[in-house]
């Protein structure tokens, strides 16, 4: 397999700075890129001292390149690497670290196998290697469907279980895997291909290497069935209740809907509308009703402040046809106008009928010290939380008999100023969020929240008129809505 191809050329060249070595015919290059650097260090000297040719740099004197923990897609960029160096070829084998190991065992070059060399026989489907993923889900394109589903889902049933838990870091790691899986261009089909991809550590790759071979993630399925994560899922997406209540509940020993509707005194106003309303809340908005509602408010904010606008957010502005609720983001283009149109729109779709519930929450934007205290998860924005009663057309679904839904919505308003940031806060995912966020404090030194983008050193803010514009000042690509489903 190995024939002394070089010999020619490594004699005739100039004296390397390496010896030549005992085996004329073997220059040996060990990629460091996962070997690290000291492990390089000691394995060049332990060839070295065994009498091989160990080049430090790569060259077409080369004859095996040696690499560890590699990627078939990282495996092509070095052979493309490989056919640049040396265009007129022969070219030197790719290998795995096993022919380094085996080598050095023997004592000598051992000839070089099939199951020594590393599989570059795929077609490249796409730019896969760590260098093409970057780690921030803000500096890669996400769409809505991707390649890799049935991964993804599991991991974010883990982390949603750690979230369950009351565990954001697990959680945090779990969704980022996660959406990591959902940016590659092309399905995952081996373990290798997961090597060197941000956030894959040991748990998220077990995840992935059970699925692949067996179909199924023992530790995934468990928790699915237990009673425990099934429970925390049925309280959690009551309208109104957190992790921190449906643990109480939990607790308590309660499981059900029913156990909860006999306590009607533990319960808020927000819960009993939520239990009340629940099968109809807990399937989700189609993207019809959604624009639906959309008219309905466009048509009663028309009435009460013309010139104001009603922009749909959340989930349905990325592009997705269901949800759980529907976010509208409402602003006015001459900033002050918006003072005090949300009580009367309220107002006013209740005296249509349109209104099962709703929580009004004033604006904190002037209030110094709220907008001051980072600790808040909610905007400062006046907004109310919502239920709906969105009027179905004739036969929409089989069986039901009702001629409305209850919906969920969310209604936000925000200055003019501020437009292009709440958009972007409540365009979401929440990961994308989390990630923009991070990447502005981590890496430009930044603040950026649903308000503005600051700089806390230089004590500036920045004015923009779009979201565009936003990206542009974190120095990051501007990624379309339907790219932010991270
Ligand atoms: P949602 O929770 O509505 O999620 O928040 P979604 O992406 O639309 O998904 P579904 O389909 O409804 O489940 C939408 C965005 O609004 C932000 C969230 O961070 C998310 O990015 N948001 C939500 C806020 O900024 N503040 C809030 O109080 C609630
Ligand atoms: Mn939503």
């Amino acid at each position: 397999m190995l024939p002394h191809r070089r010999r020619a050329r490594a004699l005739a060249a100039p004296a390397p700075a390496p010896p030549s070595g005992r085996f004329p015919g073997v220059a040996v290059y060990l990629a460091e890129r996962r070997m690290g650097r000291s492990r390089r260090a000691f394995l060049t000297r332990l060839a070295r001292s065994k009498g091989f040719r160990v080049l430090d740099a790569f060259s077409s004197e080369v004859t095996h390149v040696v690499m560890e923990q590699t990627s078939a897609e990282e495996a092509i960029c070095w052979q493309e690497h490989v056919a640049t160096t040396c265009p007129d070829g022969p070219h030197p084998a790719l290998l795995d670290i096993t022919w380094f190991t085996e080598s050095m065992e023997a004592g000598q070059p051992v000839p070089v196998e099939f199951r020594h060399r590393l599989e570059v026989a795929e077609p490249r489907k796409g730019p896969l290697s760590p260098e093409w993923i970057p780690s921030y889900a803000c500096q890669r394109p996400t769409p809505l469907t991707h390649h890799n589903t049935t991964l993804s889902e599991a991991l974010d049933i883990l982390a949603e279980a750690a979230v369950f838990e009351g565990s954001e870091g697990r959680c945090l790691s779990f969704q980022r895997a996660s959406a990591v899986l959902r940016a590659l261009p092309s399905p995952v089909t081996s373990l290798r291909q997961l090597q060197g991809l941000p956030y894959f550590g040991e748990h998220s790759s077990r995840v992935v290497r059970e699925l692949l071979e067996h179909g199924a993630c023992e530790e995934v399925e468990k928790i699915r069935c237990s009673e425990r994560y099934q429970t925390m899922k049925l309280f959690t997406q009551i309208f109104g209740v957190g992790v921190k209540t449906a643990n109480r509940w939990y607790l308590e020993g309660l499981r059900t809907l029913d156990e909860l509707r006999e306590q009607p005194q533990r319960l808020t106003q927000q819960q009993k509308a939520g239990l009340q309303h629940h099968q109809d809340l807990s399937t989700p908005v189609g993207r019809s009703d959604a624009e639906a509602l959309q008219e309905l408010v466009e048509a009663a904010v028309g009435q009460i402040l013309p010139g104001a606008t009603v922009t749909l957010t959340g989930g349905f502005r990325r592009g997705k046809m269901l949800g759980h609720d529907v976010d509208f983001l409402i602003t006015h283009p001459e900033q002050g106008q918006e003072v005090g149109l949300l009580p009367r729109l309220l107002h006013h779709l209740q005296s249509q009928g349109l209104v099962l519930y709703h929580q009004h929450h004033p604006s904190h934007l002037g209030d110094l010290t709220y907008l001051a205290q980072q600790k808040h998860t909610m905007d400062a924005f006046e907004r109310s939380f919502c239920i709906f009663r969105l009027p179905q057309p004739p036969g929409a679904a089989e069986g039901v008999l009702e001629s409305w839904k209850a919906v969920r919505v969310d209604l936000v308003v925000a200055p003019s100023s501020q437009f292009p940031f709440a958009l972007l806060g409540w365009t979401g995912s929440q990961l994308f969020e989390r990630e923009l966020r991070r990447f502005s404090r981590k890496e430009k030194g930044l603040c950026l929240n649903s308000h503005g983008l600051f700089d806390p050193e230089k004590k500036t803010i920045f004015h923009v008129a779009s979201e565009e514009d936003i990206f542009r000042h974190l120095g990051l690509e501007y990624l379309p809505p339907e790219q932010r489903n991270a």
